[in-house]
């Protein structure tokens, strides 16, 4: 499987730490927030990597990851999404890194505890079809969020109003090759993005959506000021928890 990152859009929530840096670089405790899902990625074996830049600054990526070695990873790649069009958008620039095969997608701005290694497993011996991650959160409304019945997803809602659960969808996900078609077939939503949640809800309708709730924190460092200082914090805890036990 191969891994994409996306680190695109303007990060307008965050102004003014975005004006003049992107979001990604932006510090998570001790660490650029880019490292933390390179991390996720690297230590679920997925080594060959494709990043999708947008924003100012796209040069400040490579002086930062270089060729990715540092991390263990044995290819990094390096793509740019003019604008904001959306994290839809943005996936479909790495149809041809993908190269037919399955992908994992994970958004530059999440942070996970969780180990994916047994659910890349899991989705490598699926035969088709999408996999992604729950997360309870307190304030569903900031999110995409799951409905459920009979432990199915039947749906995913955008930012709901009247949240169905409290599960939110977390920025990584698992696809097939088929998700590049699924996007030439998108279509802008209001904010004139091409939605992941749009791309969801078409595995969902065919049937073939896995899901797995993560049992460890879950942030999204670039939802808002507070939901940055809560990734800050926790990416402290655990840190500091890390170096204890070791
Ligand atoms: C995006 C997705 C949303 C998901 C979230 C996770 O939201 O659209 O479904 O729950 O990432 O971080 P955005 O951060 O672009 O508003």
């Amino acid at each position: 499987m191969k891994g994409i990152i996306l680190a695109g859009g303007n990060a307008t929530r965050l102004r003014p730490l975005t004006r003049v840096t992107n979001k990604h670089l932006l510090p998570v405790y001790n660490k650029p927030m880019i490292f933390y899902p390179l991390e996720t990625l690297a230590r679920a074996g997925i080594k060959d990597i494709l990043l999708v830049m947008g924003g100012g600054n796209p040069g400040d990526f490579v002086r930062l990851l270089g060729d990715g070695k540092e991390f263990g990873l044995h290819e990094i790649h390096y793509t740019f999404q003019e604008g904001a069009g959306g994290i839809a958008q943005a996936l479909g620039l790495a149809e041809d890194f993908a190269d037919n095969q399955k992908i994992v997608v994970v958004l530059g701005d999440n942070i996970l505890e969780d180990d994916i290694s047994a659910a890349a497993h899991e989705f490598e011996k699926q035969k088709a079809g999408a996999k992604i991650f729950l997360k309870e959160v307190k304030k569903p409304q900031s999110y995409g969020v799951a409905e459920i019945t009979n432990e199915r997803i039947t749906r995913i809602i955008e930012k709901p109003k009247n949240p169905p659960t409290n599960l939110a969808v977390v920025g990584v996900y698992m696809y097939d090759k088929n998700v590049f078609n699924v996007i030439k077939t998108l279509k802008p939503s209001d904010r004139g993005e091409l939605e992941i949640t749009d791309v969801n809800n078409y595995y969902i309708q065919k049937g073939v959506m896995t899901y797995q709730v993560l049992k460890g924190w879950w942030g999204d460092g670039g939802e808002s000021f507070d939901s940055l200082l809560e990734a800050q914090v926790l990416a402290a805890k655990w840190a500091k928890n890390k170096s204890s036990s070791s």
